[in-house]
């Protein structure tokens, strides 16, 4: 039988009928405070309980920082950072050029033997490849390293402005076995905001297609995965 991850998300875990395919890798797609980085401590905190090697790759926030919301969700990682979580804050120009080749990447972690992968952001490793050409080359290498690895990731990105299902650089979902979406969206009439997440893909798995609200407060992220939106 396939083995199927906890995402640390118990509405995501619903929606997904149980997790996501062990050995896969999902984009989280979504703009500024959309929750991707809230998403992504869930996943890292749900692994490092488990037993889990994690490796959380933050190339746009500090690791204090990380850690500091850990702690504001009550998914505290400081007590796994000697242990089983490396928390790791590349320089990104380094990460690109490692990347560059596909051995190099996986070399450098496979000592670890991670189960898990936050990428937090693959928007901005792309940003720093200078060409079409190296940023195609960059996704497909790391996409490989990630199945030679065996390791189940998540990779995080910015939406797109002009469409919330697409990443700004419209790469990674074309080798990502799943793609996840998070949405704010904004009523001015109202003056409210109402978050939303869809599975837009998901490899093997009869996944859910609506949109379900969720909301990120002192627990982190807690989806309603049962709730119908008015659209
Ligand atoms: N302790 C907290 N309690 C409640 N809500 C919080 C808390 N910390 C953050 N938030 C909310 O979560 C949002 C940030 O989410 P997060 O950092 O996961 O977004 P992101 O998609 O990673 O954004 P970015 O693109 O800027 O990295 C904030 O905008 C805020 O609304
Ligand atoms: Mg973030």
């Amino acid at each position: 039988m396939m083995d199927i991850v906890d995402t640390g998300v118990e509405g995501l875990n619903t929606m997904l009928g149980g997790g996501i395919p062990g050995g896969s890798s999902t984009l989280v797609l979504g703009s500024y405070g959309a929750g991707k980085t809230t998403m992504g401590i869930h996943f890292a905190h749900r692994g490092v309980t488990l037993g889990e090697n994690v490796v959380y790759f933050t190339l746009e926030e500090r690791k204090e920082s990380i850690i500091l919301a850990s702690k504001s969700y009550r998914k505290d990682l400081t007590p796994y950072l000697e242990r089983n979580l490396f928390l790791l804050n590349p320089d990104p120009v380094e990460f690109v050029q490692m990347l560059k080749t596909e051995g190099n990447f996986k070399s450098s972690i496979e000592n670890i033997k991670p189960r898990r992968i936050v990428l937090d952001s693959i928007s901005l490793i792309l940003m720093v490849a200078e060409s079409d050409v190296l940023r195609r080359n960059v996704i497909i290498n790391l996409s490989n390293a990630l199945r030679d690895l065996g390791v189940t990731s998540l990779l995080l990105a910015e939406s797109s402005v002009t469409n919330p299902y697409s990443s700004r650089d419209g790469l990674a979902e074309f080798v990502s076995d799943g793609v996840i979406a998070l949405q704010n969206r904004y009523d001015d009439n109202l003056g409210s905001t109402t978050s939303i997440i869809r599975v837009l893909k998901m490899r093997l798995t009869n996944h859910d297609r609506k949109a379900r609200p969720y909301s990120i407060g002192s627990n982190g992220m807690e989806i309603l995965a049962k709730s119908e939106l008015f659209q």
